[in-house]
C-alpha cells in the first residue's frame, strides 16, 4: 500500500478515526477525520470507507468514537450507549458480515470484564479496535501467501472490484494474493474489470496494481467474456462480503457473471477471505442480505445524467456466487477445496481441524 487505508490517531478519549477518502481517488490523497459517530456512518454509507475488512476495522473504531461521550458516565449509561452506536453502525450497510463480526467482538469485550470502570473499559476498547486492525493485516499476509500457487505464471488473471489494501488493513485479499506472486517473482498480467456503477475497478484496483508494478489491463465489465474466449484469463480471483456455511460467496455485483462465464471457458475462479467473511448461521447463499442503493448511481454517474428523466432502474450491490462454481476458496488457513460444507467447517470452525487443501 502506498497509504494506509485507515488506522486511529490520539487517544482513546479525544482521538479519532482517520481515513483514506476512496472516493476521490485515484485522482485525489484526501483524509477524512471522523470525530463523531455521525461521520463514520457516513464514510461508511458514502463508501469513502469500503471493502468488507475495511468496513469492519472502521466500525470497532466507529464504537470507540461513538462512546467517547459516555466515557465518565456511570456503567449501565455507558453499556446503554454502545447499545445504541452497535445498532447505528450495523444498519450502515447490510452485506459486508465484517462489519457485524467486529462490532460484536467489541460488545463481548465491553461486557467481559465487569470490574472496570468505563474510563478504563473506554480504553480496552481502543485496544480491541487497533487489535482488529493489526489481525487483519497479519491475515491478508497470510491470504496472500496461501494463494501465490494459483497464480498462473505468463498468464491473465481477471478480477472484479477492489479486494486490495484499501478494502483492508492490510495488503487485500485478492489483491494480497497478487501482490505475493509478484513480489515471489511471478510474472503475469491482471486484467481489471472496470466494475459499475461506482468503478471500484478501474478507480482503486488499478491504482493499487500500478503502485506495485504489476501489469495493469482496465477492461469494461462487459468485456470479461470476449476476454475469456480470446485466451487472455486464466484466472479469476475476486474477494467476497459474506460467505455462508456452504460457501455461497456474496460479492460486488458481476462477480457471479465472472463465475458463470469462468465455467464455461472451463477458467478456475477463486474466492480469496479472511475467516471473518464467512457467517456460519447462514445455512446458504439464499439468507445473505443484498444491499439495494440508490437510483442516481445508475443514472447519475460521477455527477453527469446518463439516462432519461424517470426511467426505472434497480441497484443491488452485490450477487452470490454459488459454492459449486468456486474452484477454491483463499483464506489465512490455506486454500479450501472443493468448496463444501465439510471441508469449510474442518478448516475455519472453531472445532474443526484447522487445516485445509484437497
Ligand atoms: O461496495 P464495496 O466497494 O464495499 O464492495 C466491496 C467488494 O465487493 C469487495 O470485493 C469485498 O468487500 C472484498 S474486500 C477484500
Amino acid at each position: 500500500m502506498v497509504h494506509p487505508t485507515l488506522g486511529w490517531s490520539g487517544d482513546a478519549a479525544s482521538g479519532h478515526l482517520v481515513l483514506l477518502d476512496q472516493t476521490r481517488l485515484p485522482l485525489e490523497i484526501h483524509e477524512l477525520c471522523c470525530r463523531r459517530l455521525e461521520d463514520v456512518v457516513e464514510a461508511i454509507c458514502s463508501l469513502s470507507v469500503r471493502g468488507a475488512p475495511a468496513i469492519g476495522v472502521a466500525a470497532a473504531y466507529g464504537v470507540v468514537v461513538g462512546l467517547q461521550p459516555a466515557r465518565s458516565s456511570s456503567r449501565e449509561d455507558f453499556l446503554g450507549r454502545l447499545e445504541e452506536v452497535v445498532a447505528t453502525l450495523a444498519a450502515s450497510r447490510p452485506t459486508a458480515v465484517n462489519l457485524a463480526w467486529a462490532l460484536t467482538r467489541l460488545s463481548q469485550v465491553a461486557h467481559a470484564d465487569q470490574a472496570l470502570d468505563t474510563t478504563d473499559l473506554h480504553d480496552r476498547l481502543l485496544e480491541e479496535a487497533r487489535r482488529v486492525q493489526s489481525e487483519d493485516e497479519a491475515t491478508c499476509t497470510a491470504i496472500g501467501q496461501a494463494g501465490i500457487e494459483f497464480v498462473p505464471e505468463g498468464g491473465g488473471v481477471l478480477t472484479h472490484c477492489n479486494a486490495g489494501g484499501l478494502a483492508t488493513a492490510g495488503s487485500g485479499t485478492a489483491l494480497a494474493v497478487l501482490f505475493a506472486a509478484a513480489d515471489q517473482g511471478r510474472k503475469f498480467e491482471v486484467y481489471a474489470d472496470e466494475t459499475r456503477p461506482l468503478l471500484q475497478g478501474a478507480r482503486l484496483t488499478t491504482w493499487e496494481l500500478l503502485n506495485h508494478g504489476i501489469p495493469t489491463v482496465l477492461i469494461c465489465d462487459s468485456m470479461a467474456a470476449w476476454a475469456m474466449q480470446q485466451g487472455r484469463i486464466q484466472a479469476v480471483i475476486t474477494g467476497a462480503d459474506r460467505i455462508a456455511a456452504n460457501g455461497d460467496a456474496a460479492n460486488k455485483i458481476g462477480t457471479y457473471a465472472l463465475a458463470v462465464l469462468a465455467r464455461k471457458h472451463e477458467i478456475p475462479f477463486y474466492i480469496a477471505a479472511p475467516r471473518s467473511t464467512f457467517d456460519f448461521a447462514l445455512p446458504s447463499g439464499k439468507d445473505i442480505p443484498i444491499e439495494e442503493r440508490g437510483a442516481d448511481e445508475i443514472t447519475h454517474g460521477f455527477g453527469r445524467q446518463t439516462a432519461p428523466d424517470g426511467v426505472g432502474t434497480w441497484n443491488p450491490a452485490f450477487d452470490v456466487t454459488p459454492a459449486d462454481h468456486i474452484t477454491a476458496l483463499i483464506t489465512e488457513r490455506g486454500a479450501i477445496a472443493p468448496v463444501t460444507r465439510e471441508r469449510i467447517a474442518e478448516a475455519l470452525e472453531p472445532n474443526g481441524a484447522g487445516s485445509c487443501r484437497a
